[in-house]
């Protein structure tokens, strides 16, 4: 008989959510195993906004720097184009991600990172190497395929895919990250809200230079506006960019009323033309597949020593380009919980936490990604491709729209006015950067949470109020710039102070002896404190005073803050951690 293989952590899946997690679990020091089913990683692109949460991750990490080497930057996805074809007439065009001059300077305040485009077949294999050089027990071809949980732990039942073979994982605890069709949630059975398959879609990857009918007008993604194009998917047509500018990915609906669509590669091929508008083009395919739009979110993310992350809890399409972003926060988030719970340092009702903070972010990133489909039509019909199924009915319509009439002036406003609100979709800062959490993991400092001033969908508003993220400015740091966000993380808690904060480091030490956790004190100043607020962003950002503090949790969240030096600061710090830790 083998010995039972035993580990503090069984993560399910490599893709983003368990991915980073292992990374994490690695940077953090906890023992743990990481099983996928298949022999290798991601084999297609996937997932490739990575925006500038998902990028702090990385950074936390250290491999932002590799993450970047292998990316397209933020200035070549500088539009979305929307067009009748590529060769044909455009539409439209929309700066997009934070490239228009006047959305610029959001994005580059918010974060020290920038928004890139990294296909998930880069991204994976950059998570999977740093997890297994910290320390990850991978194992490849190995199938999660039942599980039980007792008061101590979790007993898994895998199958090894090479020899058919099925043994058992015994773990304190489990990630299931094993994607939208998550077995793990099913066993589980954590409650789903929502409909798969709304709507179905073929994915089309090529090799084609596409430079002469992209180069000048730089973009990730290129909407195909023709009859027909409604159909299922996403809403259009869709030539998106894997590598500038030869290999494509190219999405194209279908009726998913009549059943899968099955592609020969002399369809692909012609649908590949199409929407370049080029018959002679040189196209060759790589891969077909289809999949479906959906709309399903867990109403809870956890059961016992259980935790689901990623599509596993959040499905949806990929409009906004969310879905690899928000499985690497859930992991960011989940992570730390565990390493403090298993060291001893939490009770475990810190990880009640995790289902408590990320369901609300999935369940909002699964209706927004959703509502932004819906975004579409008005284009369609202002361009007049609504007006008939006719192809040369629609091409007078489409005329229509240019006359110098009441109707195409009409026609022009609402054309404009349809693309400039698809910002909900390509520059959807406050969606990507605004989470605000509530569970026992913050403690208040009995401020209400500061109102959104602006459209909180479009807009980051910064705000160190418990539950926010840590705002970023750049201070100068042992005389390197350094971002705040980089003076916290790896794991630890970190305590921001300034001037007058004496009493916070006497309180973080009374929190190391009463908890045994370790609590990092920096104070932001000028010189003679750790860190020099040599622009002094961080006195305006941090709302509350020199003599104030901000804690920071090693996800970057602001787990609580006072605004000025007290007498009993190490009663009171004891028992602010007395509560996130559970052991008040
Ligand atoms: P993900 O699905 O990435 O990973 C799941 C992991 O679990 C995989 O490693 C899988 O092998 C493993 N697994 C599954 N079942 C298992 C089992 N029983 N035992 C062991 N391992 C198991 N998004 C986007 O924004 N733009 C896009 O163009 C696309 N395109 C796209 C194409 C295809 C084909 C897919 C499948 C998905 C996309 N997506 C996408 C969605 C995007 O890929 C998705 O949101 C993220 O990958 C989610 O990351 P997860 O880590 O949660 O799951």
């Amino acid at each position: 008989t083998s010995k039972l293989i035993e580990t503090d952590v069984l993560v399910v899946g490599s893709g983003p959510a368990g991915a980073t997690s292992a990374a994490l679990l690695g940077m953090y020091g906890v023992k743990h195993i990481l099983i996928t089913k298949y022999g290798w990683l991601a084999d297609t692109p996937r997932a490739h906004i990575t925006n500038q949460r998902a990028m702090e991750v990385l950074r936390d990490l250290g491999l932002e720097e590799k993450a970047v080497a292998q990316a397209v930057p933020q200035h070549l996805m500088a539009n979305n184009v929307f067009c009748e074809s590529l060769a044909g007439e455009e539409f439209g065009r929309l700066y997009s991600w934070g490239n228009h001059p006047s959305r610029k300077a959001d994005y580059d305040l918010a974060s020290p990172t920038r928004i890139c485009d990294l296909p998930q077949n880069y991204l994976e294999p950059i998570l999977i190497e740093a997890a297994g050089q910290r320390g990850t027990a991978l194992r490849f071809n190995t199938e999660f395929l039942d599980l039980v949980q007792d008061a101590d732990g979790v007993t898994a039942t895998v199958k090894d895919r090479l020899s058919g073979e099925s043994y058992q994982i015994r773990a304190k605890y489990l990630i299931g990250a094993d994607g939208g069709r998550s077995r793990v949630a099913e066993v589980i059975g954590l409650p789903m809200e929502g409909q798969m398959g709304r709507a179905g879609s073929m994915n089309i990857i090529v090799q084609a230079d596409l430079s002469k009918y992209v180069a000048h007008r730089p973009s990730v993604l290129y909407w195909v506006l023709q009859p027909g194009a409604q159909i299922g998917g996403i809403g259009a047509g869709l030539i998106r960019m894997v590598r500038p500018w030869n290999e494509w990915l190219i999405i194209w609906g279908y009726d998913i009323e009549h059943g899968e669509r099955k592609l020969s590669n002399d369809e692909a091929i012609s649908i590949v033309r199409n929407l370049v508008g080029d018959e002679t083009l040189d196209v060759k395919v790589t891969s077909t597949s289809t999949w479906t739009v959906n709309e399903m979110y867990a109403g809870r993310y956890s059961s016992g020593r259980v935790f689901c992350a990623g599509d596993a809890v959040h499905r949806h399409p990929p409009t906004n380009g969310l879905g690899s972003n928000t499985s690497i926060q859930d992991a960011y988030n989940l992570c730390w919980k565990l390493k403090l719970v298993l060291e001893g340092h939490a009770a475990p009702s810190l990880l009640e936490s995790y289902s408590a903070e990320r369901q609300p972010v999935g369940e909002q990133i699964v209706t927004r990604a959703n509502k932004s489909i819906g975004d579409f039509p008005p284009i369609f019909e202002a361009v007049g491709l609504l007006a008939s199924t006719d192809p040369a009915e629609a091409r007078k319509a489409i005329a229509a729209r240019k006359a110098s009439t009441t109707e195409g002036k009409a026609r022009r406003k609402k054309l404009y006015d349809a693309i400039a609100n698809k910002s909900y979709e390509f520059n959807c800062h406050g969606v990507e950067m605004n989470q605000r959490y509530g569970s026992t993991a913050v403690v208040s400092d009995g401020t209400p949470m500061p109102a959104f001033t602006r459209d909180h969908e479009l807009y980051y508003q910064a705000t160190t109020w418990p539950g926010a993220h840590l705002p970023h400015v750049w201070v100068e740091h042992q005389g390197q710039r350094k971002s705040t966000l980089d003076l916290a993380g790896k794991g630890r808690f970190t305590l921001l102070t300034g001037i007058g904060g004496d009493g916070w480091r006497t309180a973080a030490a009374a929190v190391e002896k009463a908890y045994g956790l370790p609590v990092d004190v920096v104070t932001i100043g000028p010189q003679g404190c750790d860190a020099l607020d040599i622009y002094a962003d961080w006195y305006r950002q941090s709302e509350v005073d020199e003599d104030g503090c901000v804690l920071v949790r090693p996800d970057m969240y602001v787990a609580w803050r006072a605004k000025n030096a007290v007498a009993n600061a190490a009663d009171l710090l004891t028992e602010v951690f007395g509560r996130i830790l559970g052991r008040g």
